[in-house]
Order: structure tokens, then sequence, then C-alpha cells
């Protein structure tokens, strides 16, 4: 595919829509995992300009920072720290419109107001995270939970 993003205006759903076959097309006949979580980011934070999208992957008994686009972020969190932690914890996908009132929070960056964590599950066992963050409050809804879950889909862990 043509490497320029085809960028939608319009609802949150418009813009999904647009972005969901061109994702699929970055993706597409490219097996190397790390490549795929960078274009995502990439993709994702062109179309809707959030603070901080990236991705954490379970190493051990810690999320680790992996690809992302946006401020530098903090390297490495404990299983059920922080949003990021709890998601795997639970293996599910968290909407936090308030990060101030996400007991724990790591607040990464002070800019970042609310966020979305969508875990990576293969076989049952959760493999990664994909982190939105956002400096608007509430900023995350069930369409962003919606289609963020179909776009992690898509990445495979076999590598
Ligand atoms: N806020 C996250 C940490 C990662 S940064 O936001 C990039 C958390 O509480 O898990």
């Amino acid at each position: 595919m043509a490497e320029d993003l085809q960028i939608a205006q319009g609802s949150k759903e418009d813009q999904y829509q647009t972005l969901l076959p061109q994702i699929k097309g970055l993706l597409e006949g490219e097996p190397d995992l790390i490549a795929n979580l960078a274009n995502i980011c990439g993709a994702l934070k062109e179309q809707f300009g959030w603070l901080w999208v990236g991705f954490y992957l379970v190493k051990k008994d810690e999320l680790v920072l992996g690809p992302f686009q946006g401020p530098v972020a903090c390297t490495r969190i404990k299983k059920g720290r922080g949003v990021c932690g709890t998601s795997w914890a639970g293996a599910k996908t968290l909407i936090v419109p308030d990060v101030e009132k996400f007991p724990g929070h790591i607040a990464c960056s002070s800019l970042s107001r609310s966020e979305i964590v969508i875990p990576l599950i293969e076989n049952n066992t959760v493999w990664g995270v994909l982190d939105v963050d956002s400096s608007e409050l509430d900023e995350f809804d069930l369409t962003d939970q919606k289609y963020l879950e179909e776009i992690v889909k898509l990445l495979q862990y076999a590598q």
C-alpha cells in the first residue's frame, strides 16, 4: 500500500472506519512484530493526535516498554500496578476517564488526563498491552474499545 496515511475527518466511528483497512494493509504480509507495533502507533497517533500511543510487552514478570509515539515513558511496570499492570492482571480493557481518580495510576507524563489500555491476548495469555493516553479528560469510550480491540486482534505474537 501507499506509505501515506489517508486521514479521515468526521465522527470517531468514521475515523476508525477509514483507519482500520489502512492498518490492515500496513500489517499485511509483514511478519515482524516490532515493525507492526510501530506502524500501529504511528497510524493511531497520526489519525487521532493523542498524547501518547504505545505498547508494553510482557517480559518475565514485568511489562517492558515497546514501540510508542509521544513523550518518553516509564520502561517497566509490574503486574497489577498502574492502569497497564491492572489490565494485564485482569486480561481486560480498562477505560479511565480521569487518571487522577485511578488508584495507583502511574503518571509517565503530567499532561495525561485520561487513558485506555487494551490487553494483547493469545491462547488465553496476555503478552502485552496497547496503552493510549490523552491530554483531555474523558477522551475514550466504547467506540475506542471496540476498534482498538479489533486492531490488536490483527497482531500475532508467534514470531
Ligand atoms: N499510565 C500508565 C503507565 C504508562 S504511561 O501512561 C505511558 C499506567 O498507569 O499504567
